[in-house]
């Protein structure tokens, strides 16, 4: 029997005991701890940043020498630490975010993060849909800014498209691994699509098809 929802779980409840913007730390900790994405001194372009949980994950490990920028629709403050970090308060999908992150940060990423979640309607195929748009940019974002042979993290919600995304971020990466971190509720169908060895090669569509096709 599926457990029924608990808003306030013990991820929701450590996070805030910790002072932590958000339960998505325990997340990215998790599967940094399993693929050891994030080293000392990198710069990191972090998507769907607010309010602000793996901006503070990355922060406290990058270190002295370490940068993220921090994306997002809702305004969200900086984070405080040795690494540097920045926000910009925009739509990823726009090309005016695109020319804002070129302009803050013109040499590639070291790596890119993102936690991009679409505004949930409760439909699941809609939600899903919405959740590989999302994804497909992240993709564009990595071709544009990512260095070869660094990492691509992405939440994915899965569902029908999640197969065809997969083959295409395949694509583009050495090596693609998916988790589930621990931190992520049993119910949901979110999981993240890790792509380690960025190779640079490969088509972003424009558009997804839709599911018709
Ligand atoms: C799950 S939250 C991110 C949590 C964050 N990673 C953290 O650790 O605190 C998902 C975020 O994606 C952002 N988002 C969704 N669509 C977006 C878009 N088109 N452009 C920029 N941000 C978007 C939302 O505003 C929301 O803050």
């Amino acid at each position: 029997m599926t457990k029924p929802y608990n808003h306030r779980d013990k991820f929701f409840k450590k996070a805030k005991a910790s002072g932590l913007r958000a339960r998505s730390f325990f997340k990215i900790e998790e599967i940094d701890q399993r693929l050891h994405l994030l080293r000392p001194g990198m710069h990191v372009l972090d998507l769907g940043a607010a309010p602000g949980s793996f901006m503070q994950y990355a922060v406290r490990n990058l270190g002295h020498g370490g940068y993220v920028l921090g994306v997002d629709l809702s305004l969200m403050q900086p984070v405080g630490g040795l690494a540097k970090s920045e926000v910009l308060q925009g739509d990823i999908f726009t090309e005016e975010t695109h020319a804002l992150v070129r302009e803050k940060h013109p040499a590639p990423f070291d790596a890119v993060v993102s936690d991009l979640a679409p505004k949930t309607t409760g439909m699941k195929d809609v939600d899903h849909w919405s959740s590989i748009e999302l994804s497909y940019e992240v993709l564009r974002y990595a071709k544009e800014h990512l260095k070869r042979g660094g990492p691509c993290l992405m939440k994915v919600f899965q569902g029908e498209d999640f197969d065809r995304f997969l083959r295409h971020t395949k694509k583009l990466f050495r090596d693609v691994r998916i988790v589930k971190p621990d931190a992520t509720r049993d119910r949901s169908r979110e999981v993240y699509v890790v792509g380690l060895g960025f190779t640079g090669e490969g088509k972003t569509p424009k558009t997804i098809q839709s599911p018709t096709e």
